[in-house]
């Protein structure tokens, strides 16, 4: 069985990331005969049009992926642009791609209405998302409700293609996490890069982790209730935030105290503690291979070679049944 997933490098990631997307992914790792965890830059380059931000996003991204856990003994970690069958394999299966499955979807759609230019590339990505998929032969692909309908596209793309040139791809399938809840923004809106309400995973200073994270938990929303007035846990952005660091038994204590009271400005302190601790072995972590460049340079090398050895020999299957 093999697992595989991307992130795209389109900004620092934030502890909805994590809790969304890092932490369940990990629960895959070693699980899977082969599980390949990639970067997907190629697809950020649809929203990122600055070569320095792009390539600082993705180098980043690769530390936090180290830090948080991801394994290269278990893991394959490498750079989708690193592999230039996904570019390749992307023009094969747009060939076989009718525009109507395109424009029905939603992911496009939003984004255009967000104010992202509408080129090709954009209209195409769920066109290249397939090609990630299917180069790898991928049986199981965690993603969020989000990737829902990229993922359907991705197994209609890919039955076409079996129908069309003969079995080729296996028909993957997705594993929507129904039951990873939406984290909240610092606004309490969902957390994303793209609102400006985020709780950075490392912030800008990832030694210690203040900075921007500290501002950012200071500055969460909050209801105009007296200091020391009670508090409900279930509507306060605050606690729904706080229990994705806590154990049941800490989450229950902690809301007791909301219940008796507990001033705003102290459930944020707590709440920073909170994040601190949690992440401390992980910044640690990261701190070690920020030293040794080199290190982290190999993995992903290591990486793109063993996701390239996978891709070639999809790829001579694709050339060979469609005729190059
Ligand atoms: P963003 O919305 O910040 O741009 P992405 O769309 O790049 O995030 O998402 C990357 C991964 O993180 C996806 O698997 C997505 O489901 C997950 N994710 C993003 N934001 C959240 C959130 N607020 N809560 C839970 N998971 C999230
Ligand atoms: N589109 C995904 C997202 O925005 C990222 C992605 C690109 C991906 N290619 C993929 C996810 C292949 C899973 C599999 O989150």
């Amino acid at each position: 069985m093999r697992v595989l997933s991307g992130i795209q490098p389109s900004g620092q990631l934030h502890i909805g990331n994590y809790f969304g997307s890092i932490k369940p992914n990990l629960g895959y790792q070693g699980k899977a005969d082969q599980s390949f965890f990639f970067i997907a830059d190629l697809h950020a380059l649809t929203t990122v049009q600055d070569g320095a931000a792009l390539r600082k996003s993705r180098e980043d991204i690769i530390l936090d992926y180290l830090a948080c856990g991801f394994d290269p003994d278990k893991s394959v970690l490498y750079y989708q642009s690193q592999i230039p069958e996904h570019t390749e394999l992307m023009w094969i299966l747009s060939v076989l791609t009718p525009m109507g499955l395109l424009e029905r979807a939603v992911s496009y759609k939003e984004k255009v209405e967000k104010g992202i230019t509408a080129s090709a590339g954009l209209f195409t990505y769920p066109v290249l998302m397939a090609a990630d998929i299917l180069l790898y032969q991928a049986n199981l692909v965690p993603v969020g409700k989000d990737q829902k309908q990229h993922l359907e596209m991705t197994r209609d793309i890919a039955v076409k293609f079996n129908n069309v040139f003969g079995e080729t791809f296996t028909i993957p399938d997705p594993l929507i996490r129904e039951e990873v809840a939406v984290v909240p923004g610092t606004d309490g809106q969902k957390m994303s890069k793209s609102y400006g309400n985020t709780i950075p995973l490392f912030g800008d200073d990832p030694s210690t982790g203040s900075g921007a994270a500290k501002k950012a938990i200071m500055g969460i929303v909050s209801d105009s209730k007296g200091a020391n007035d009670p508090k409900d846990p279930d509507t306060s952005v605050i606690f729904q935030i706080h229990k994705l660091f806590l154990t049941p038994a800490e989450q229950k204590a902690l809301a007791a105290e909301y219940r008796n009271g507990l001033p705003y400005g102290d459930a944020k302190k707590k709440l920073l503690d909170a994040y601190l601790d949690f992440f401390a072995p992980m910044r640690k972590k990261r701190e070690e291979y920020v030293k040794k460049p080199d290190l982290v340079r190999s993995i992903v090398e290591e990486g793109a070679a063993k996701a390239k050895e996978v891709a070639e020999e999809t790829m001579e299957k694709v050339r060979k049944a469609v005729g190059l």
